[in-house]
């Protein structure tokens, strides 16, 4: 247990170069804080203990300012900077070593049944006040910008910005100058798929044609 709290303060330590010291970390960062609450949390929330759970939830957004429902699935080494206005919603996946800013919301659209909020792969970063919204996936070492809004899916290793966000680099590369070549042509595969509906109806026609008329000959 004691090296797994000395890992989570190295990992902060490592990612912010703000923070001095261990000392520092573990008594003054409200993320550091935030983090350790929602442990405690989920461990009753997974005994079915939930009204417990969210009684240190709520305990932990009043000082804090960072909600964390305990029934949202975190990996090792999460770190959320500053924190304040933190959401992250109950169906929620963060993998491990992800960084969250202040003002992000992993929520869900209110359209959606069951798993309602993202999931974030491995090693993700979220930008201040970004909204990722919906039960889709964030891909391993995805970047989603400060105040983006996220709808659909990011790839890994891509960066997604803007309101709705779209992705404008994937593995450092601007979209405009990947191998557009190599993409398959979605219109002629449609097409293809269509001329083969053709072909089999037109069999089926001639099919039908050359078939005695039983019924109506009698
Ligand atoms: C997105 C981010 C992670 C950088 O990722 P990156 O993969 O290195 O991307 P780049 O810096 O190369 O920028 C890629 C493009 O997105 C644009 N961009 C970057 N951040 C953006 C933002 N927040 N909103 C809109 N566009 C943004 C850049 O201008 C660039 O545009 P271009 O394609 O016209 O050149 C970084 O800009 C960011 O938003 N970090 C969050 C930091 C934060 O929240 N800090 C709070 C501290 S209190």
């Amino acid at each position: 247990m004691f090296d797994q709290l000395k890992a989570e303060l190295d990992s902060i330590m490592k990612r912010d170069p703000a923070a001095r010291s261990r000392l520092e970390v573990y008594f003054l960062y409200s993320g550091f804080k935030a983090v350790r609450a929602y442990r405690r949390a989920h461990w009753f929330y997974l005994h079915n203990h939930k009204f417990i759970a969210r009684y240190i939830s709520q305990r932990s957004r009043h000082k804090t300012g960072i909600e964390i429902h305990p029934g949202a699935k975190i990996g090792r080494g999460l770190f959320i900077d500053h924190g304040m206005g933190v959401v992250i919603g109950e169906t929620a996946e963060i993998g491990d070593n992800c960084t969250l800013y202040q003002g992000v919301t992993l929520g869900g659209t209110g359209k959606d049944h069951g798993k309602r909020h993202p999931t974030l792969g491995n090693n993700v970063l979220v930008g201040a006040g970004a909204k990722i919204l919906g039960p889709f996936r964030v891909g391993d070492n995805a970047r989603v910008a400060a105040g983006a809004v996220v709808l659909d899916e990011v790839p890994a290793n891509a960066t997604a910005v803007g309101v709705p966000a779209r992705v404008v680099r994937l593995n450092g590369i601007r979209p405009a100058n990947l191998d557009q070549i190599h993409i398959g042509d979605p219109v002629s595969q449609q097409i293809c798929g269509l001329r083969f509906q053709i072909e089999c109806l037109k069999k089926k026609l001639e099919k039908l044609e050359t078939e005695p008329k039983t019924e109506q000959s009698e």
